[in-house]
């Protein structure tokens, strides 16, 4: 690979050597030709010296299109005197892959707009490179973090028959016949007869079966893909995306606050670390204050605001003369526009607003002692808005059933969830990490299509 030709060139100087790569230029000086090759393990690219007379094949070389696959054999050069370090003497090179000329990534620089057009091939430029080198290191330290604290990893369902948030967003899971569903007597779909003999879909959170095993192991954490039929056409909700939801058993709120800030920062702190070339790049071509923000945030406390004061806050704003779309008053769901106002333009780092009114949040989440308001905290980030939703559970059996019955849910759907209260109940808590939006933290990304591979959004997922 590239890389290691720039990590070991001292000992390779004079070696031969065989790299595979895509050429993004030929130049021919007639007798004597330049071939840029990169393979993507690195930024840099690797200068090919080939001659007419030393190569059979020179001019099959030569006529070559930006893309084309080759391996090349060759000695590699030292060129201390060169703006590059070194060069590689070619003796023997092959065509792996021609590139047909209509190549859509010829030109060096592209829109993200069409790139996104292009999901097959973006994956090949250096943009696409950087961010997705993040995600999987994010995605490593993610796994570091939790396993070097004892969290067990656990794996729930894709297919579930509970909605576990209780918004109804679901994508349904069906082998009915569409042109032909069985129906009951009272006229309505007759999912007994569907596949699992109920109404299955794909899973909104793993939440409630991770408190499962909590209340087995204590501290456990899922990673994997969650779906949300959101009509929500919005630079931050995909269809797709990944959640990590730690579960701890035996922890309040602010444990579960702790937990939140400390892996953010260990996430920060190993991208960092890891992706020194990748962050250079974001942050010349992407996001000019990007390192700047990374390394303030890995070192520094997060804000914590009750969601009363952040109202208050808001209010203050708007008497000041701050304009925004959406009226303020108790009782809202805070809106991107008051998120980001309140990390960005008050606190201006990641701040966590925490005990919402109850009527806005999920029915698990534990009730304050004013009735009114519950155990919540969301992450606000920069740039983004939430980032993190978690919440102290409530625990206790009663009142559980009660909110169930309140909100009208069916109960003996959640009949598992209730007995967690009956058997040994604890205080416990956790959280959900959207993985798409901290790897657009990290990348300063500023649009959820661009961190996801092939991202599935309203109206759109291309193969
Ligand atoms: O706030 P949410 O809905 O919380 C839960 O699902 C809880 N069950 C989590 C838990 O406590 N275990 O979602 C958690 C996070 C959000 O903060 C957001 O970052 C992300 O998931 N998220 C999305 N990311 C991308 N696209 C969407 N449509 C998202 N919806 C939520
Ligand atoms: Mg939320």
């Amino acid at each position: 690979r590239i890389a290691q030709l720039y990590a070991d060139q001292e000992e390779l100087g004079g070696s031969l050597v065989t790299v595979g790569g895509w050429v993004r230029s030929i130049r021919d000086m007639k007798d004597v030709g330049f071939v840029t090759l990169n393979d993507g393990s690195c930024f840099k690219d690797l200068q090919v010296v080939m001659t007419r007379s030393g190569l059979a094949n020179y001019d099959e070389i030569n006529s070559q299109g930006v893309g084309a696959a080759l391996v090349v054999r060759g000695k590699l050069a030292l060129t201390p005197d060169r703006p590059q370090p070194f060069e590689l003497q070619a003796e023997e090179i092959s065509v792996e892959g021609t590139c047909a000329p209509d190549y859509p990534l010829q030109k060096q620089r592209q829109t993200r707009e069409f790139l996104r057009t292009q999901q097959h091939l973006r994956a090949r430029t250096n943009l696409f490179r950087a961010v997705f080198r993040i995600r999987s290191v994010a995605a490593y330290a993610i796994h570091t973090f939790f396993q070097s604290r004892g969290f067990v990893y656990v794996n729930t369902p894709i297919i579930t028959t509970s909605d576990a948030e209780g918004a109804g967003e679901m994508f349904q899971v069906t082998t009915l016949d569409m042109n032909n569903v069985p129906k009951t007597d009272d006229g309505k779909v007759d999912y007994s007869k569907d596949f699992f003999g109920a109404a299955a879909h794909l899973t909104v959170s793993g939440q409630l079966q991770g408190e499962n095993f909590a209340q087995s192991m204590g501290d456990i954490y899922t990673f994997g893909p969650t779906f949300r039929a959101e009509d929500s056409n919005t630079r931050r909700h995909a269809a797709e995306f990944w959640m990590v939801e730690p579960e701890m058993a035996f922890c309040d709120l602010k444990g579960e606050m702790d937990v939140s800030e400390q892996m953010l920062k260990f996430v920060i702190r190993t991208v960092l670390d890891k992706c020194p070339d990748e962050l250079n790049m974001l942050n010349r071509f992407v996001d000019k204050g990007l390192l700047a923000r990374l390394e303030h945030v890995a070192s520094s406390d997060f804000a914590r605001v009750t969601y009363t004061e952040a109202i208050d806050i808001l209010e203050k704003a708007v008497e000041s003369g701050v304009k925004f779309e959406y009226p303020v008053k108790w009782g809202i769901d805070l809106q991107t526009e008051h998120e980001r106002y309140l990390c960005e333009q008050h606190f201006k780092r990641p701040t966590f607003v925490t005990d919402y009114p109850a009527a806005i949040k999920a029915f698990y989440m534990r009730m304050n002692e004013d009735g009114k308001t519950v155990a919540a905290a969301d992450c606000l980030a920069p740039g983004i808005g939430e980032i993190i939703g978690g919440s102290q559970r409530e625990e206790r059996y009663d009142k559980l059933l009660a909110r169930i019955e309140e909100l009208g849910m069916d109960e003996q759907q959640y009949k598992y969830y209730l007995d967690l209260r009956r058997y040994g109940s604890t205080k416990h808590a956790g959280f959900g990490l959207g993985f798409e939006r901290l790897v657009m933290y990290l990348t300063g990304v500023d649009n959820i299509r661009d961190v996801l591979p092939h991202p599935r959004t309203v109206g759109n997922a291309d193969f």
